[in-house]
């Protein structure tokens, strides 16, 4: 089991460093524990996890090692700051940045070249799951993407994404499944995942994990979902 916090853009160096001399003095043996600070957080999320199990990953990441790329960050560039992974395509990069299927393959490529670990975020919107077309959006969005032993593949309904609305169990097994068909790595779900109805989607046959967004941002829920992981 895999739990990841996305903490989007919240959580600045002191911010972040107050969360993570928390979350050291947590046992969380038997899950893997990822935080996915900000940019800028990154470094002191490092440092202070350094000796730990808990692993700091970036919450985007170019594909070129270096150039003319106002903004961009570069995985060799996150390998020297000593972090281990990277989320690409997470909806958000998607709907507000321009992110496309050709972009967060790019950016998955050289990540995993580059030797780190990569969670790919893929799932339909609203209208798409309305209209019958959420295996057809997945089968695009995978279809980028090519197994590696550092890639996970997130399952984010977009319409679940901070809303508070969640995937039904049943929903999330079945989405689950078919991106398995479709690309033999680990899957997290996410959207809206809380202490509240963590186990019972953690307990779904192929959920391996989540990737947390507003509840990884409060050190007591985030480490009930850890918990709650470590016993499903
Ligand atoms: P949420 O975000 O848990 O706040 O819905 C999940 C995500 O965007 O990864």
């Amino acid at each position: 089991m895999l739990i990841a916090g996305n903490w989007k853009m919240y959580k600045g160096p002191a911010a972040a460093a107050e969360f993570c001399l928390g979350l050291r003095e947590h046992e969380l043996d038997g899950v893997d524990v990822v935080v996915c600070p900000p940019f800028v957080s990154l470094g002191v999320a490092v440092q202070l996890l350094a000796g730990t199990e808990i692993a700091v990953a970036a919450q985007n990441v170019h594909w070129e090692d270096e150039g003319a790329y106002t903004g961009e960050i570069s995985a060799s560039m996150l390998r020297e700051l000593g972090v281990y992974g990277a989320i690409v395509g997470h909806s958000e990069r998607r709907q507000l940045f321009g992110e496309t299927d050709e972009t967060v393959a790019r950016r998955a490529d050289a990540a995993l070249e580059a030797g780190l670990f990569v969670i790919a975020c893929v799932g339909e919107t609203e209208q798409e799951r309305e209209r019958g077309e959420t295996e057809g959006v997945l089968r695009r969005q995978l279809s980028v993407l090519k197994a590696d032993d550092n890639l996970v593949v997130a399952y984010e309904p977009v319409w679940a994404i901070g809303t508070g609305k969640t995937a039904t169990p049943d929903m999330a097994q079945d989405a689950h499944a078919f991106v398995k068909v479709l690309l033999d790595v680990p899957v997290l779900y996410g959207g809206s995942v809380k202490p509240e109805n963590a186990a019972e989607l953690l307990g779904q046959p192929d959920v391996d994990g989540a990737l947390v967004g507003g509840a990884s941002l409060d050190l007591d829920s985030f480490t009930a979902i850890c918990r709650a992981a470590i016993h499903s």
